[in-house]
């Protein structure tokens, strides 16, 4: 079985209105969103009660938060994989089993070129907090890696 799983892979793309570029929001939300619930649904069986399963998501598929427009693909990948992820805590929660909904924080990797508040190792650490104090209780909640509990 697994105790856990990490669901981290992601892909972020710019577009410009009025030059929307459909295939690159396709691949964004085939890559961010349809492939977390895909591997997720692929290992159900391996989920038993106790497991937990953690989504990297990002802010940026918060609509409250969102003040500057734009990346549209990105947006709405990780917005859809929220809301995939809020029902999956949902439909989980009689198995015992909890969900997670992570932003990083701003990671200097190569998606960002480098350029981040926090290092990889920092981000993982605070992710791995955020996942050790993940229970039924909180299972669902949209938190930063710093612990702050996001907007949707
Ligand atoms: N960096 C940030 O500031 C930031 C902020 C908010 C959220 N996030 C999220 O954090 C997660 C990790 O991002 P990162 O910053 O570490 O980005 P990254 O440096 O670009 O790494 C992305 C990872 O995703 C994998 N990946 C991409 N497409 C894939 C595919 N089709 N199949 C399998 N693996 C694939 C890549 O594998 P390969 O190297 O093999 O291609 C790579 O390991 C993502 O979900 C991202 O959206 C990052």
């Amino acid at each position: 079985h697994l105790d856990l799983l990490i669901n981290n892979a992601g892909i972020l793309r710019d577009e410009q209105l009025g030059q929307l570029d459909f295939t690159s929001i396709e691949q964004q939300i085939k890559v961010n969103t349809l492939a977390p619930l895909r591997i997720t649904e692929a290992l159900l069986s391996k989920l038993v009660p106790g497991s937990k399963v953690a989504f990297i998501t990002s802010r940026m598929g918060s609509i409250a938060d969102n003040t500057s427009g734009g990346r549209y693909g990105y947006r709405m990948s990780k917005c859809a994989l929220n809301a995939a992820a809020v029902s999956l805590a949902h439909d989980l929660s009689p198995r015992d089993i909890s969900v997670a909904i992570l932003h990083p924080g701003l990671v200097g990797t190569e998606m960002i070129g480098g350029h981040g508040n926090v290092t990889p190792d920092e981000a993982a650490n605070q992710l791995s907090e955020r996942i050790d104090a993940l229970e039924p209780r909180n299972s669902g909640t949209f938190w930063h890696a710093n612990g702050d509990v996001l907007p949707w």
